[in-house]
């Protein structure tokens, strides 16, 4: 009997051990506005998160749980990503309008997901109406906790560098362009760090993620992810192959996926995945034909999660699809964003279990035909 009793207390402690030794918690509460700034010395409406422009930092290291609790003083409703965050099983966090209803004006709601096994330096912004070109965005750094090693030093210093294109309109009339079908042109210039920036070249679109890349790619630490997954699953196993045409895909889960783009523009057109890291395994002048597939690279091509692609030239993306949930992939050029060049994929584990995606959680926004319903939880066990 007293055998058992410590048995019991044992395993009681072991458990309040591993409740503490939960991931830590970074929380953030964003009240996000307009204001008048003057980025490229005019007076203008930006948006701003807590009173700066660009918004906060957020600087997280890998499996920290991050709480951002978003209060939308705008007059429209407002919707924030995390770009290049993979939301690993979560794609209800990833804040795109196929994926989660927009914040209401005068209204809150509070952004939850975990930050793990990645890297980098990525930036969120809002994904509503045009708000990017207003601001709304800001970085989003994940360090690489001290127990896993990285190819690299600790940096001496870290700075943010945000470079993007920007318009001297506010965002409301650069929509009101797009609506009526005329193109909002070329950019008035190139803002760094919501200053003017002094490029020669003005970049043809907003890509806050060139200049500063040392110790990583695109967010993926060295040699770590590169190998495996290519020598797991051959090129032979290709299963779905994705053009551009409708809005949404059904895709097989744990398929491995090819995903051509052609660029028949005169500008570089730059395209991300959300939710994914994917191999860029070619990118070719001309058009793609299934025999450009021998020149695939699949022995050490890199990891990223956009990918550049040059005018009358292609490229082919491929990765497994293994993070079930609802995902966005969409042109990075605002304006091409904005008027449909992006679609979602769907996948969906046939095991609806927990190890695959989590529930939705009950603070969810629902809108349109589902709202009054109640949040379901299509997944059980782990
Ligand atoms: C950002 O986070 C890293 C890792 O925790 C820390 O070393 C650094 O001091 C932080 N920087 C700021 C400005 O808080
Ligand atoms: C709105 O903010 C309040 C106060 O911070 C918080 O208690 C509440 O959970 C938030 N609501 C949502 C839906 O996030
Ligand atoms: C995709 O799958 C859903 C159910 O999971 C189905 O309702 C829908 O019709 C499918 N769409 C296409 C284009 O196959």
């Amino acid at each position: 009997m007293g055998k058992t009793n410590f048995l019991f207390l044992a395993l009681v402690s072991t458990f309040v051990v591993l409740a503490h030794a939960e991931d830590p918690y970074l929380f953030y509460t964003w009240n996000v506005k307009y204001a008048t700034l003057s980025p490229l010395g005019v007076p203008q409406q930006v948006i701003t998160i807590n009173d700066q422009f660009p918004g906060p930092w957020i600087n997280s290291t890998s499996n920290n749980n991050i709480v951002v609790n978003v209060f939308n003083h705008l007059d429209e409703p407002l919707l924030f990503t995390w770009n290049g965050i993979q939301q690993r099983k979560n794609s209800w966090q990833e804040g795109t309008l196929g994926t989660n209803c927009p914040i209401q004006p005068g209204t809150n709601f509070t952004f939850h997901f975990q930050v793990k096994d990645q890297i980098g330096s990525y930036y969120y912004y809002p994904t509503t109406a045009l708000h990017r070109a207003a601001g709304g965005y800001g970085p989003l750094t994940i360090h690489s906790r001290d127990l896993i090693p990285v190819p690299f030093d600790w940096p001496e210093a870290e700075y943010n560098v945000l470079v993007g294109d920007w318009y001297a309109k506010s965002h409301a009339t650069l929509k009101k362009q797009l609506d009526a079908g005329r193109t909002i042109g070329k950019p008035d210039g190139v803002i760094i760090n919501g200053k003017n920036g002094i490029f020669v070249n003005g970049v043809s679109h907003t890509n806050t993620e060139t200049p500063l890349k040392l110790a990583e790619y695109f967010g993926v630490s060295d040699k770590v992810f590169k190998y495996d997954i290519i020598k797991d699953e051959p090129a032979e196993n290709v299963g779905d192959k994705i053009t551009m045409a409708p809005n949404v895909i059904n895709a097989t889960f744990r398929n491995f996926v090819e995903i051509i783009f052609e660029n028949q523009e005169k500008s570089v057109q730059s395209w991300h995945l959300s939710g994914y890291s994917f191999f860029a395994v070619a990118i070719e002048p001309g058009r793609w034909t299934p025999e450009k597939r021998k020149n695939y690279n699949l022995i050490d091509a890199v990891s990223r999660h956009t990918i550049h692609v040059y005018p009358k030239s292609w490229a082919a993306i491929m990765t497994t699809l293994d993070n079930a949930g609802m995902w966005n992939l969409r042109a990075l050029v605002l304006e091409r964003q904005y008027l449909g060049q992006q679609l979602y994929i769907s996948v969906l584990s046939p095991e609806r279990s927990l190890r695959d995606e989590y529930n939705m959680l009950d603070d969810q926004l629902v809108c349109g035909i589902v709202k009054g319903m109640p949040v379901p939880k299509p997944y059980a066990g782990a």
